[in-house]
């Protein structure tokens, strides 16, 4: 649906301030990083490393991550199908607001389904999207178990697990694909900093995984 097109008799409304006058003031562009991937891939760690850096580096950001969300505005929601669906319904809305706002948006989900990534997808321009597919062999997700949910979910404590007993939809055509049972936290950010500078998305930030920036 076209989000300008009146609503019954809701009608959007225009401010002054635009996306790009926000950008412009932040000295970056706005995009939304969605890593999507097993419970356990790395998800979590990822986006507190790569908010760190680029924090570090300049870049305003914020995280929107799976656990957190819904503790509040996500709490009224479990994980059947229809509520992982709405669940990222709701924090792809968000995602859209907070690059509106010129902010670069880690969101980090298990959003097993591609129906719903590619909703989230759909909300934003096509260079503001960026999916992550956090790879992990769910063989090392259970190692790793850092909440013992994988251990819960084996012995039959929690239903439709996502990896256990709950389909895990691996994207088709990712942006990018990270393997964190072979990279380290610190390379795997790297990527996804190499990435974003090699579109022009940060180029005025100060990159020390990008070679031909001196900054
Ligand atoms: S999603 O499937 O709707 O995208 P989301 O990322 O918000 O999931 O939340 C996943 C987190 O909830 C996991 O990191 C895990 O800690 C916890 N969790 C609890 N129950 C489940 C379950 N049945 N499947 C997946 N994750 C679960």
């Amino acid at each position: 649906m076209d989000s300008k097109k009146p609503k019954s008799d809701v009608y959007w409304v225009k401010f002054e301030i635009s996306k790009e006058d926000r950008r412009k003031l932040k000295g970056h562009a706005s995009v939304v990083i969605w890593l999507t991937g097993l419970p356990a891939s790395g998800k979590t760690s990822i986006a507190r490393e790569l908010e760190k850096r680029l924090h570090e580096m300049g870049g305003h950001t914020y995280v929107l991550d799976g656990d957190n969300m819904r503790h509040g505005l996500n709490r009224d929601l479990g994980f059947s199908k229809e509520d992982r669906q709405e669940n990222i319904r709701r924090i792809a809305e968000v995602a859209k607001l907070f690059v509106d706002a010129g902010i670069i948006t880690i969101c980090a989900f298990v959003s097993p389904f591609k129906e719903d990534r590619e909703t989230a997808r759909s909300l934003v321009e096509a260079n503001e999207f960026i999916e992550v597919f956090v790879n992990c062999p769910v063989t090392v997700c259970i190692e790793r178990d850092p909440k013992s949910l994988y251990k819960k979910a084996l012995s039959g404590q929690i239903k439709s697990f996502t990896g256990v007993n709950d389909p895990y939809e691996v994207p088709d055509c990712p942006d990018i694909v990270v393997e964190t049972n072979k990279l380290t936290l610190s390379e795997t950010v790297d990527t996804i900093v190499k990435h974003l500078n090699d579109k022009g998305l940060i180029e005025d930030l100060k990159c020390s995984a990008c070679s031909d920036n001196t900054g």
